[in-house]
């Protein structure tokens, strides 16, 4: 193990920092095949034709990449998207519509509760399959009308890292080509989509050098019972992986919220001994989010925000903030990921937990 690890002290920090290489196979894909369908599969211009809305279907953190894409789906494709975990879905009566493509997203492609949701929706009527895998020709993959893979490499950390960015990675190209496909996204646009995927690698590197002061956060976090993670929009899936991160890796409870929702429940949780993240990149919600901290501000809640460029946030007493050298924009979702594992990575360390093999938690779950 120790030479497949090179200079990491786990397969987690390894993975996290495989990300810039991962991410930049998976985004050729795009960059060198084009926007187009068929980078789905041979029935993928067909099928991408026909179909008037997208359900997504997943567990874990495939779930939350799920959540995020919804936001690109809805936004440049301007098509109906709904998320649902597969072991709820698989066990309720749904309706089924052979215009809805249904999508399954997972690392492994072997998760029995997304197997059974896919097979679930196929026998109820659903006709037309994408699967979003990181193993070539496994269960899901083989089961879809239609596959794409991420390239991240094999993923070993039981806490998925490198597999989520890639599928994040992957959900974006979709949108772009289906927005493409239904007429949404101009000649021009299209340019700016793979510009701003050219530019990710580099993004995810900057976001790899805050190491050193997401380091010193962590001694912060490591002896408290709880924390909170803040986001809004696209962001706010980002916050929830970020407290699945922290609760698979340092067994500290953590729970996200979309920001605009504090004041209806958890603004009761904020004491001096709740750290709050905030995930608050300078976008259109900016100023909303800033005044959902003031609310924590107030309480005496500590403010851990994680923001980029012209943001104009400063640190000042009890509020700490990391920021990226560069404005984002659509992809920020991926950037921001960045900070929140490597946060987790070193609450855990302090914590001295078993970074690679969470207690309690399995790698892929082929089991009810
Ligand atoms: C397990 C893993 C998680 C993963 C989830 C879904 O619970 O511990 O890291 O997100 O399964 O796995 P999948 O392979 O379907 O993405």
């Amino acid at each position: 193990a120790s030479l497949e690890l090179g200079l990491h002290s786990h397969f987690m920090q390894k993975e996290i920092y495989e990300q810039p290489k991962a991410i930049a196979d998976t985004a050729e894909i795009f960059l060198d095949g084009g926007f187009i369908a068929e980078n789905f599969g041979d029935d993928a211009p067909a099928i991408f034709k026909t179909i008037n809305s997208i359900k997504i279907l997943a567990c874990g953190t495939s779930y939350y990449a799920a959540l995020t894409g919804k936001y690109w789906l809805e936004s440049i494709a301007k098509i109906r998207c709904d998320v649902e975990i597969a072991s709820e879905y698989r066990y309720r009566d749904v309706i089924a519509d052979d215009k809805e493509l249904v999508i399954t997203i997972s690392q492994s492609g072997e998760t029995l509760d997304t197997m059974e949701a896919l097979k679930y929706a196929v026998a109820q009527g659903h006709t037309h399959s994408l699967s979003i895998c990181n193993v070539m020709e496994s269960a899901l993959p083989r089961s879809s009308s239609l596959a794409i893979y991420t390239r991240a490499g094999a993923e070993i950390g039981v806490a998925s890292t490198k597999a989520f960015t890639t599928q994040l990675v992957i959900l974006f190209g979709l949108a772009v080509t289906l927005g493409r496909v239904r007429g949404h996204v101009s000649e021009a646009d299209l340019e700016r989509y793979a510009d701003d995927l050219r530019q990710l690698p580099g993004s995810i590197q900057h976001a790899l050098n805050l190491e050193p002061q997401l380091g010193v956060w962590a001694q912060k976090f490591a002896a408290k019972p709880s924390a909170l993670f803040l986001g809004r929009g696209i962001h706010y899936p980002i916050a929830l992986e970020g407290a699945l991160k922290l609760k698979e890796l340092t067994y500290i409870h953590a729970e996200a919220y979309p920001a605009g929702e504090l004041k209806h429940g958890p603004l009761a949780l904020v004491d001096e001994n709740m750290p709050v993240v905030v995930i608050a990149p300078n976008d259109s919600l900016l100023d909303k989010v800033k005044a959902n901290m003031q609310e924590v501000g107030a309480r005496g809640g500590e403010l851990f925000v994680l923001t980029d460029l012209d943001s104009d946030f400063t640190d000042t007493e009890g509020v700490h903030v990391i920021r990226t050298p560069r404005h984002i924009g659509v992809l920020s979702p991926i950037v921001h990921t960045i900070a929140v594992q490597l946060l987790s990575y070193h609450v855990a360390l302090v914590r001295g937990t078993d970074v690679d093999k969470p207690r309690n938690l399995a790698k892929s779950v082929t089991v009810e």
